[in-house]
């Protein structure tokens, strides 16, 4: 029953325990339901240096279940990756029809030959724009924006997908590995089934809340 029905593993107890797991099946099939655009779309919130919170929506391209491990990439310098690298502490949401997954835990920068090999996957534009962009810096204008874009353009030669372009110095990956992972899924009633693992050494922690 496990295997078909996924849904219903939150309502058995004992509860599952790899939870990671799960959040990797429901993306998949978040993404093969079709009907959500960026199922890999998550709100990422960091605290700066002063406790400031922000929080914006990222892409999380990749998830290493048996590490708990999720990886987002990103302009390195910008507002969020400076508040990463001053704490770590960090948390990410998936929200997808009738689940939610929420996932805490510490981020560092992802190693280079991972995010040089996910940077050649991006089409031309994200790679020159990845250059061109100081993100979350001001600008004066769209036209001074997309000058910009040209100027990189022109500097690597790349105007075709198939062109090179480095990856810059100031764009890679953040790692977040989860030490608490909460489901929840959607029941009748309101009665919705939700759970909360919290990583303790190699082993996860499961504890059921109420909704
Ligand atoms: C659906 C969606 C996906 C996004 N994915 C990314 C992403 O993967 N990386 C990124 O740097 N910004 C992404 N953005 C833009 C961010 O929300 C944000 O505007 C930008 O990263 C600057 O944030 P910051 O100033 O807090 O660093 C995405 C926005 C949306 C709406």
């Amino acid at each position: 029953m496990e295997e078909e029905r996924p849904d219903l593993w939150l309502a058995v107890d004992p509860l599952p325990s790899n939870p990671a797991q799960f959040v990797k099946q429901w993306l998949g099939e978040a993404f093969a339901g079709g009907i959500q655009a960026n199922p890999h779309a998550v709100a990422l919130a960091t605290v700066d240096a002063d406790g400031r919170p922000s929080v914006r929506m990222v892409l999380c391209n990749e998830i290493e279940p048996e590490a708990a491990e999720f990886t987002m990439y990103t302009n390195t310098q910008s507002r969020k990756g400076r508040a990463i690298r001053a704490e770590p502490r960090c948390a990410i949401v998936f929200h997808w029809p009738s689940r939610q997954a929420r996932i805490e835990g510490r981020a560092s920068l992802t190693p280079d030959e991972k995010c040089d090999a996910y940077f050649a996957t991006r089409p031309l534009e994200a790679r020159l724009g990845a250059w061109a962009s100081a993100q979350s810096e001001p600008i004066g204008s769209r036209t001074e924006m997309l000058a910009k874009l040209a100027d990189v353009s022109e500097r690597f030669g790349a105007t075709k997908e198939e062109d090179p372009v480095p990856r810059p110095p100031h764009w890679g990956g953040f790692t977040l590995v989860a030490n608490s992972i909460e489901l929840w899924v959607s029941r009748e009633g309101r009665i919705h089934d939700r759970a909360v693992w919290q990583r303790s050494e190699d082993t996860w922690v499961p504890t059921r809340l109420q909704p």
